[in-house]
């Protein structure tokens, strides 16, 4: 009776937001998550650029690096790249001495449960040549992905399919202090809180914007909880085999159920669906402008391909009735107003630095991710550029600009959530029953 009670407290309106949880699971379940999850096999969206090396600028790192035999230095080491690098290209090393070794570091260094938290770095010599060509194409268009700071040499793809999102075993210390400090040190308080963070229960203090982002934060942190609940893997009771992957109905009761949360793991699910709003709304947004897209990859065919699934999913991602109303935040054009925004920027860009201080190789991989991709839709609603309802010729002429990086970071991050969505509907399923 209590399960079933807090499920039903998920129903109903979105705080914050004109539409409500059946809306969007509807929508979502039948015609966003099946288009969007074949598309996302493909190679446009599939290779991720990423720096994974960046090291956390907050605290010392402990990097994949809990066991006696393996220092920092070692593991830094093992993170030579495995092909594309400008490095390679030098000949300072050949590519088949890096792989080499990165593999014999990784094993050194696997605190991940028999490797499941390991990124998976291999890329076959052909996909290696296909990069060069994404490269230099990518290199011929004016991209700033260079604002990152991240160099060249440390930036590598990484092929999502073979680094899934899932439950790694791992229990490291660094993920929950990775959500504490974001919780404690970068979410908004209340002027007079004292308390260590702000809750669902004091969120009623805080203006509309810092509310927004908070519940932007909890719904990612909600998203990745949920999928690591519902691709939970339990070694197999004889120790042969490679055990199961599968929904953790008691983890996700601890996470999510009213009684197990202090009443808040209802609020909870609910910020899932307000940032899968967010980012729903910053596609349909920027819709014209990635339709306009080539999404090279080197084949045309799939390139064609690719285009016109992208604008079947926009256009169905258009028509969505009630989509999240960004207007209504930061509305001023005052010097508060513009200083509020500020802040919420700073405050979003230092998460996105500490996700480079989660531990696991693979839960930092889609905590950069899925963070890039909320940061690129708030660059989309917030940017001011796509404002007025430029057409074509003039959109192009507008200072706007995403790389291919943000758009695939925004298309999986996005990904993620919608099978957030589709996975709850399972969940509910076998609580229910
Ligand atoms: C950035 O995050 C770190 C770690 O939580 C924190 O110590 C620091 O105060 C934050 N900086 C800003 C400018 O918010």
């Amino acid at each position: 009776c209590g399960v079933y009670f807090y499920f039903s407290q998920l129903e109903g309106q979105i705080d914050d937001c004109e539409c409500s949880v059946n809306t969007v699971d509807y929508f979502n379940n039948l015609k966003i998550y099946p288009r969007l999850n074949s598309l996302l096999l493909k190679d446009f969206f599939r290779f991720y650029r990423v720096n994974l090396e960046r090291g956390c600028p907050f605290w010392p790192d402990f990097k994949r690096c809990t066991t006696e035999h393996c220092s920092v230095e070692t593991c830094s080491e093992g993170q030579v790249p495995a092909g594309l690098s400008t490095e390679a290209k030098n000949g300072k090393e050949s590519s088949a001495h890096k792989y080499l070794k990165e593999a014999q570091n990784e094993e050194d260094c696997d605190e991940n449960h028999g490797g499941l938290g390991a990124v998976d770095r291999t890329l076959s010599e052909e996909t290696k040549e296909e990069f060069e060509k994404w490269q230099k194409y990518d290199e011929s268009q004016d991209n700033f992905c260079e604002t990152e700071g991240e160099s060249l040499t440390d930036v590598k793809y990484v092929d999502l399919h073979r680094n899934p999102e899932r439950f790694t075993g791992y229990k490291g210390v660094s993920s929950h202090r990775v959500w504490k400090s974001i919780y404690q040190e970068n979410c908004f308080k209340p002027d007079h809180e004292h308390g260590p963070f702000t809750t669902s229960k004091n969120l009623g203090e805080l203006c509309l914007e810092k509310r927004a982002f908070f519940r932007a934060i909890s719904g990612l942190h909600t998203s990745i909880t949920v999928h690591l609940c519902a691709t939970h893997y339990t070694p197999s009771k004889t120790g042969f085999g490679s055990g199961n992957w599968g929904l953790n109905v008691p983890e996700f009761l601890k996470r999510f159920s009213t009684d197990q949360t202090d009443g808040e793991g209802p609020d909870r699910l609910k910020n899932l669906y307000f940032v899968y709003l967010l980012e729903l709304r910053a596609l349909a947004k920027a819709a014209l402008y990635i339709e306009a897209q080539s999404f090279y990859t080197g084949d045309d065919v799939e390139d064609a391909e690719v285009k016109s699934a992208v604008t079947e999913l926009l256009s169905i991602i258009k028509s969505f009735p009630n989509h999240f109303k960004e207007s209504v935040l930061f509305p001023g054009k005052d010097e508060e107003t513009a200083k509020l925004k500020e802040e919420f920027r700073q405050h979003f860009i230092n998460i996105t630095r500490i996700m480079d201080c989660v531990g696991c190789d693979k839960c930092r991989l889609w905590g950069k991710l899925q963070t890039e991709g909320l940061g690129t839709a708030l660059k989309i609603l917030f940017s001011g550029k796509l404002d007025s309802d430029l057409k074509m010729p003039q959109l192009k002429k507008n200072s706007f600009h995403l790389t291919r990086k943000e758009i695939v970071a925004l298309f999986n991050a996005f990904g993620r959530l919608s099978t957030s969505v589709y996975q709850l509907e399972n969940f509910r399923k076998l609580i229910k029953s």
